[in-house]
Order: C-alpha cells, then structure tokens, then sequence
C-alpha cells in the first residue's frame, strides 16, 4: 500500500478563513448541512499549519502545538477528528505525527479560527496521503476531510469563494465537500474589514447552535429561504447588480442571527455596539451611493464588505464613525483571496 513514497517528512499548508454570504446554520448526519451555503474565501487571515510525520510501531500518534507550544486544550477536538477522519485517511494508522499551528490573526480577536484551521490541517494530511499513494481530487479531499473537522472549513480550501450544500442550481454541488465558486473580477476586488466589538469567545458555541436548528421552529421555512437567496445571490453576482447583492447579504446576516433569537432556549450574539454600528452602515447608505454592506459570523464581530473603489470612502467611515464601537478600537483589513497556499 505504501510503495510510492517514504512514510518520513514535513509538509506546510497557508489557509485563510472564510467569510459567507449565505449562511451555513443547521446540519444533519455527520457534518453535512441543512442548505447551500456561499462563502467569500479571505486572504491576510489564515493558518499556518506544519505536520511532520515519521513510522510508528504503535498505530497512529499525534501531537498539537500551536505557536510552539503543546496545546491540550484542542485535544477533544482533535481527537473528535482524527476519529471522524482516520477511516478516510488509513495510511495515518501506521504514523507518528506532530502539528505545528499558528494563525496570523489574533487568537483573542473574536474571530473564529476553525475554518483556516481545519483547513490547513486537513491539506497537510491530503498531501502526506498524496506523496505515500497516489490519490486523485487532491481538494476535493481536502475539503471533505476540512468539513469533518469543521463544516465552514471546506469551504476555505478554494478561491476566490467557495460553495458547500448541494443546490440544483450549481452543477457539481454537493453536501460532502465544497465546490470552487468564481467570481467576475468586480467581486475580486471586494475588501472585508473585520470590526471587533468583542474580544472574548463567544457565549454559546456553533455547534451547539447548529443543534438547535434540528427542532427549530422556522426550520423549514429557513432552508426554503437559504435556497431563494443562494438563487438571487448568485444572479446579482453574476449581474453585477450591487443593491441586490447588498440586501440578500445583510437579510442572510440578519436572518442568521434572528434564528438565534428564535431558537429554543433562544441566544443572543450580537451585542450593543453590533446593532450600533449596523445603524450608522444604514444612515451612511442613505447618504452616500456605495458598495459597503455588512454580515455577521456567529459571534458580535462586523465584517464590512466593499468594492476596491470604495477603500478610502468606506475607510474614513470605519475612522471617524465606528471604531468607537470597536473594542479596544480593533480592526483587521482583510480583502478576497485566491485560496490556500502549500509553502
Ligand atoms: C455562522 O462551521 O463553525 O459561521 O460545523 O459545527 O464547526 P461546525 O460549525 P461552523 O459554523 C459556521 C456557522 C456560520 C455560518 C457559515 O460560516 O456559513
């Protein structure tokens, strides 16, 4: 089984996070999603992740440092993982391996590392797999194996954006791994400036979330209106028409979040400065003809998501207007990326 290659070496993968438009929330069997999600791919926040491996006697090992140091606290996840993955990558039953992890976004910025993460991990254990047998669909796998870890990883392993869920309105789309997504030019210029009302991790977890959408009562009615604007979405991508692409963004935010607060027990997110600050984004719209829009992950933080041209317009904004809002007055500039990088 292993003649191709030798079972020693190291490979490194670069794998940003993601940023959807059309929200994953609900899943069903083992990671797979209620509805079609679409998703930005982002460039400057992403993981940095090694995986060193040598033969063990012993069947398979690992070992997790992040930023060089040895991180038991992403055990439970990790071995929730490697249990979900292993019958998918076998050839890990005869390894030792050792992850090194960094992100280049701070781990107490609110934002969520587990699409970059899972992502990087999971290109770093296609590509062992690929240099000891041969394996076709390299990205394919990855992000079926990425979606195991985390269902928003899969999505990161392709640019400029990325679309998980089968959707009869994509061919090729599918539940079990994400499908590269292109972009006419005009949306690869489009920046998100992540605004950070909140600092700490949030309050209750995705997956407990997702969970609750199993008995949610607007179940139905939601993954009808996930489909429509996937549908409508892509058309104003395709069409260029920004007021459109404009209202299903922020309806599918919003949407996201009015979910949470209608769950049973219900949650709340978004915190003051979050509704601040989708205020003065609606009084700046009814001033100003621009391309600035916003939608929200699970958590209270703001992504701003604006066409190149718009940079300075949309930048003086954030300065004069909303980083009082910010905690700490924090921001990260990110902007639509290509996707991962083997280094
Ligand atoms: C609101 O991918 O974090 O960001 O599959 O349980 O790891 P798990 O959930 P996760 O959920 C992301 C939810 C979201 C919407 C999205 O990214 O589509």
């Amino acid at each position: 089984m292993f003649e191709k290659g030798k079972l020693s070496g190291k490979t490194t993968w670069l794998s940003p996070s993601n940023i959807a438009l059309i929200k994953y929330w609900g899943k069903k069997d083992l990671q797979l999603p209620v509805n079609p999600s679409l998703s930005f791919t982002l460039k400057k926040c992403y993981t940095q992740t090694s995986v060193s491996y040598k033969p063990s006697t012993s069947g398979f090992k690992y070992e997790f440092y992040f930023e060089d140091k040895l991180k038991p606290e992403f055990k439970k996840k990790l071995d929730l993982f490697f249990k979900r993955t292993i019958e998918h990558l076998p050839y890990l039953n005869q390894l030792s391996i050792k992850i090194n992890s960094k992100n280049t976004f701070p781990h107490s910025s609110g934002i969520a590392s587990s699409a970059s993460a899972f992502s990087a991990l999971s290109l770093c254990l296609t590509d062992i797999e690929k240099s000891i047998i041969d394996s076709e669909d390299f990205y394919n796998k990855s992000s079926f194996v990425s979606r195991l870890g985390s269902g928003s990883a899969c999505r990161s392993i392709f640019g400029p954006a990325s679309l998980w869920g089968s959707s009869s309105l994509v061919e090729n789309s599918n539940d079990n791994y994400a499908i590269p997504f292109d972009l006419p030019e005009f949306f690869k210029n489009y920046h998100d400036t992540i605004l950070i009302v909140d600092e700490k991790s949030k309050s209750v977890s995705s997956s407990v979330g997702h969970d609750l959408v199993k008995n949610h009562q607007f179940k139905e009615s939601r993954i009808k209106q996930a489909n429509k604007n996937l549908e409508n979405l892509i058309i104003s991508i395709k069409n260029e028409d920004i007021n459109e692409f404009i209202r299903i963004v922020e309806n599918e935010a919003l949407t996201l979040h009015a979910m949470m607060m209608t769950s049973n027990p219900s949650f709340i997110l978004m915190k003051p400065n979050t509704v601040n600050i989708i205020n003065k984004i609606w009084s700046f719209r009814n001033e100003k003809n621009t391309s600035l829009s916003f939608t929200l992950d699970a958590g209270a933080n703001i992504h701003l998501l604006y066409h190149q041209d718009d940079f300075k317009t949309v930048q003086d904004f954030i300065k004069s207007q909303l980083l009082i809002y910010c905690s700490n007055g924090k921001y990260i500039d990110d902007k639509v990326g290509k996707g991962p990088i083997k280094k």
